[in-house]
């Protein structure tokens, strides 16, 4: 898979005056079944996030409150994301490093994953991330 497999994907939106419903369907709207859904809120002001890629995991981040960046990077090409609506999400695929950064304050990023936690999943350092691209 490529950068160009992650991309952003525009969710259903239910309007309605009592407040409006979005919703996500495994397989459906993202190419994968859900196994996890975690979370950050909190953020301060200046942080930065992420920094790692996975081997296997397909993920799927939506900005359910403020806003906030995505910068992928598979080792040849940067692309930078601005996630800034709850029925908007960015599809990541397996092998992309990933950085976010420019939270804004009381934002909530939202992430699926296509499995359950594993640190054995993660590439931490970018030089091995890159060996593992074939690009060192
Ligand atoms: P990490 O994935 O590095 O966070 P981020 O990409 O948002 O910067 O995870 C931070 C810590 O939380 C790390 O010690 C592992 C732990 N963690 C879990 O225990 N379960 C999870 O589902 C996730 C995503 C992280």
């Amino acid at each position: 898979m490529s950068i160009n497999d992650c991309r952003i994907v525009e969710l259903p939106k239910v309007s309605d005056p009592r407040g409006n419903l979005s919703f996500i369907e495994g397989g459906q709207h993202i190419p994968f079944e859900i196994q996890r859904v975690y979370y950050l809120y909190d953020v301060p002001g200046g942080s930065d996030r992420g920094s790692h890629a996975h081997k296997k995991l397909h993920q799927f981040i939506v900005a359910m409150s403020g806003s906030f960046d995505v910068v992928l990077d598979d080792g040849r090409e940067k692309k930078r994301f601005h996630l800034n609506r709850s029925y908007y999400g960015l599809y990541v695929c397996p092998m992309m490093w990933r950085d976010l950064d420019n939270f804004s304050s009381g934002s909530v990023c939202m992430v699926l994953a296509s499995n359950k936690y594993d640190e054995g999943d993660y590439y931490r350092d970018y030089e091995q991330y890159l060996a593992a691209q074939g690009l060192k």
